[in-house]
């Protein structure tokens, strides 16, 4: 039974401060989005992409899960940060079983982290252009200790860890699903409260993959230990709550040196692609995550990277039944729902 229902898989995207849950169907007319919920993560209950709180956090995953009524169990989920390296290497052109036996060793000169401590997984692209005898692989490295994390806190909340994703490749599924654009350079970045996901593609494939340690969290921290307040006093202020310690202008300020940051971080990835393929032009740059509702880092991106900036709609080319989704929530939710959505694009079998 192929797209049958026991393929179907949940998305569930389990960040720092948000867990989104998207599941989606295959109908004659097309696909459609069946449910969508998202939940809060108190601060501290993950930090770092690691979770301090897997109790709290699974209780919180139960609950998004009985009030966006999925009744699926099977999931994919996905990791992100500095504990997942996503990179292409060049290999002596062999078979893939060999690859498969071998690969630890030929792994172990780009994984900074002990090669016993990660899980690995490639996938052979095609021959080097430039080398003869060698070919590129792409290579992706996970520490086991994350991969465990997740698959263990998914478990304590009674659902079924099918697939484990790594997020920017999520990004890169529900991009391809809801853009018809063949073989356009874009940059995809995902800004979300404690990290930023960076994955340039050419020509339909990966060129530069990487996370970094930057998020709208930055702007929280910044407010707190300037007022010495909460997190969620912060929070609020953060969304233009007037406050009599902390005018609008300083409020923009902070804003600004944040997302100046992040402009500078994503100008480094720019430079990298406009070094290695000095003939090609980046089209567009599709944000998504939290941070690509901030309107002040839009502008200043889209000054800075002489590329047009978008803001992801993941719900672009399904069908969204208005009865059951608010048309505003939708619009509004759509950046932050976008790893959940590419996810819930994966089936049973995927690897
Ligand atoms: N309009 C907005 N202005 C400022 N910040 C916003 C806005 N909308 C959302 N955010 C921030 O986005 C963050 C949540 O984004 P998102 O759901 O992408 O993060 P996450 O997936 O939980 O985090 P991560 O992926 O880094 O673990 C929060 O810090 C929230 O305050
Ligand atoms: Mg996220």
């Amino acid at each position: 039974m192929l797209f049958g229902k026991k393929d179907i898989l949940v998305g569930l995207d389990i960040g720092s401060r948000a867990v989104k849950v998207a599941e989606i169907s295959d109908t004659k007319n097309g696909r459609r989005l069946k449910r969508f919920g998202m939940a809060d993560i108190p601060p501290g209950a993950i930090t770092d992409g690691a979770i301090s709180d897997p109790d709290t956090v699974a209780q919180i995953i139960r609950q998004l899960f009985k009030t966006a009524n999925v009744k699926e169990t099977n999931v994919a989920v996905s990791i992100g940060g500095y504990s997942v390296i996503v990179k292409k290497i060049n290999v002596q052109t062999m078979p893939e079983a060999q690859l498969q036996e071998t690969i630890h060793f030929e792994a172990e000169q780009y994984i900074p982290f002990d090669i016993s401590d990660v899980n690995l997984d490639f996938q052979i692209l095609g021959e080097a252009e430039n080398n003869a005898g060698q070919m590129n692989v792409f290579l992706v490295a996970a520490k086991k200790e994350m991969v465990n994390d997740y698959v263990n806190l998914v478990t304590l909340a009674g659902l079924n860890p099918c697939v484990v994703d790594v997020e920017a490749f999520a990004l890169q599924n529900i991009y391809e699903a809801n853009y018809d654009i063949q073989g356009e350079n874009v940059a995809l970045i995902d800004i979300g409260a404690s990290k930023t996901s960076l994955n340039i593609l050419k020509d339909n494939s990966s060129v530069f993959m990487r996370d970094v340690a930057l998020g709208c969290i930055q702007i929280n921290q910044k407010i707190m230990s300037l007022l010495d307040c909460t997190y969620d006093q912060a929070e609020l202020i953060k969304f233009g709550e007037e406050n009599k310690k902390l005018p609008a202008d300083e409020r923009r300020q902070i804003i600004s040196a944040v997302v100046t940051d992040w402009c500078t971080e994503i100008r480094r990835a720019l430079d990298f692609f406009y070094t290695n393929y000095p003939d090609d032009q980046i089209k567009r740059i599709i944000l998504s995550g939290g941070g690509a509702n901030i309107a002040e880092f839009r502008k200043l991106l889209a000054s800075e990277a002489s590329a047009p900036v978008e803001t992801l709609n993941p719900f672009n080319g399904f069908n969204v039944d208005e009865k059951s989704f608010e048309p505003e929530y939708i619009r509004q939710i759509g950046p932050q729902a976008a790893i959940a959505m590419g996810l819930a694009l994966r089936r049973v079998d995927d690897k």
